[in-house]
């Protein structure tokens, strides 16, 4: 077998038991370096703990470990400064690596694949990054739920409509609406931490699938890459990618939330509804409609969902019905997830950007939550709670009195104090005192509710 592995026949990491080198075609469809480079540093950070516990525990020398050491410690930084050459013909990370190390430091680099096997490596390596990338998720949520905390405090009094079908429905604020959205993120953020709790199991140590027999210490390993415990399982070990899966499950719901904020915002930003002003720094303008302003972060975080949808699709179609223990499909288990994640936190930066942006068009809000007859349930109680009426009855008979209006051309409040009581007698002037938008708002106050006192409480909630 021959230390060189760019001119021999086979392959300097197996090269044993081949003859051949393998066809072009192979090479390209096998290779992942392409895209695996970005586990480059989760790579190394791996052997310098695998290394160093093997020292530790006598499996290899301590002069080989140092030598180990210091050798990746240089090809982390030549990765980092844009000098490593990356090569195809060694397929993947962790054989660029080591490759790379056999080069740098000679015999004691082949002593650091004892007790490992690339299956473990690549698990530990995904793992790694995929819960780093939980991490980023939740931070870059509460940036984004902090903008909208924000928005919430100045909005607790600015009356807006809510809207049920995309019809005007009750009257609420701006406070509250946006407080809605920060329930979800809120949600979002703790899913991917949860999942980030269950991926917080070391992998290293599993080796090809069986474990090793060498005396290895894998709580050390573990322990030295910042996880809660090793992998329970060494087979499940090798295995395993719901890790992923969950990331991109958090994730497809977090940007379904995204999307439904994106498509307000679009809606809100048009002329005909004008609820809000967008900043320039997220609008684009027309080449050629001068008057233009277009919303396209709003759009293109609403299509994010897309492609980070089509990744937890690509994966879970993947990952189904493979046998135990690694297979090489699972290869394809990065690419969708670097997708998404990017994908990702680019739709939640470019949010963020645009909540902390958005101005709230308050006189227009308010206009428009007077239109529709927004207060008809409030005249609807009124009747249940002065005139002792079933609600059934109430509902009836504000029922009428909208169509009255209707036919009238007015709302509820410009109708007559005697065309009211022709619906229904016992009708007094006390039911002003509820037809108007900020009444109705005032009176949600149930737990939850939009009045200014409840969203005020909520905004001021830590968490
Ligand atoms: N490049 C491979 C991957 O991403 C690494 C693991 C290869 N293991 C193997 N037994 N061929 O999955």
């Amino acid at each position: 077998m021959t230390s060189d592995s760019t001119s021999n026949v086979s392959n300097s990491m197996w090269g044993g038991r081949f003859a051949d080198r393998p066809d072009a075609i192979m090479e390209e469809i096998n290779a992942s370096i392409g895209f695996d480079k970005r586990l480059a540093s989760q790579d190394i950070r791996g052997s310098q703990a695998h290394a160093a516990m093997l020292a530790a525990v006598g499996i290899i020398s301590e002069s080989d470990h140092k030598a180990i050491s210091q050798g990746l410690e240089e090809i982390g930084g030549e990765i980092e400064r844009g000098e490593f050459v990356f090569r195809r013909d060694l397929e993947d990370i962790h054989m660029n690596i080591e490759s790379r190390l056999r080069e740098k430091i000679g015999e004691p680099a082949g002593r650091l694949h004892t007790a490992r096997s690339r299956n473990d490596q690549v698990a530990l390596d995904f793992r790694l990054w995929v819960k780093e990338q939980c991490a980023e998720a939740e931070a870059a949520l509460t940036r984004l739920i902090d903008a909208l905390l924000v928005q919430a405090g100045a909005g607790v009094g600015v009356i807006m409509p809510g809207f049920t079908h995309l019809q005007v429905a009750q009257p609420v604020t701006w406070g509250h609406h946006m407080m809605a959205y920060v329930e979800m993120f809120r949600r979002d953020r703790a899913r991917f931490a949860d999942a980030r709790e269950r991926m917080d199991e070391c992998p290293l140590g599993a080796a090809a699938l069986a474990g090793t027999g060498f005396p290895i210490d894998r709580e050390m390993t573990a322990k030295a890459l910042g996880f809660a415990r090793p992998t329970a399982n060494s087979i499940d070990s090798v295995s395993a990618r719901d890790f992923a899966l969950e990331f991109l499950s958090a994730s497809t719901i977090c940007s379904t939330h995204i999307s439904r904020l994106s498509e307000e915002i679009v809606i809100w930003s048009s002329a005909q509804f004008n609820f809000i002003t967008l900043s320039d720094k997220f609008t684009t303008g027309s080449s050629i409609m001068p008057q233009k302003k277009n919303p396209d972060a709003a759009e293109l975080t609403r299509a994010k969902v897309g492609r980070i949808m089509g990744s937890l699709v690509t994966l879970l179609t993947v990952m189904k019905g493979l046998p135990l223990a690694y297979s090489k499909d699972m290869q394809e288990d990065k690419e969708p997830v670097f997708d998404a994640a990017d994908a990702l936190a680019l739709a939640l930066a470019a949010m963020t950007g645009m909540v902390a942006d958005m101005q709230p068009n308050v006189a227009r809000l308010r206009e428009a939550a007077a239109q529709g007859f927004s207060t008809a349930t409030d005249l609807a109680d009124w009747l249940v709670r002065e005139l002792g009426m079933p609600f059934r009855d109430a509902h009836h008979v504000t029922g009428s009195l909208v169509k009255m209006a209707e036919d009238k051309g007015c709302d509820l409040d410009g109708l007559a104090l005697s065309d009211m009581q022709t619906v229904e007698p016992r009708i007094t002037d006390a039911v002003f005192g509820v037809l108007g938008v900020e009444n109705s708002v005032r009176s949600r106050i149930s737990y939850g509710g939009a009045s200014p006192e409840r969203v005020r409480e909520q905004v001021g909630k830590p968490g």
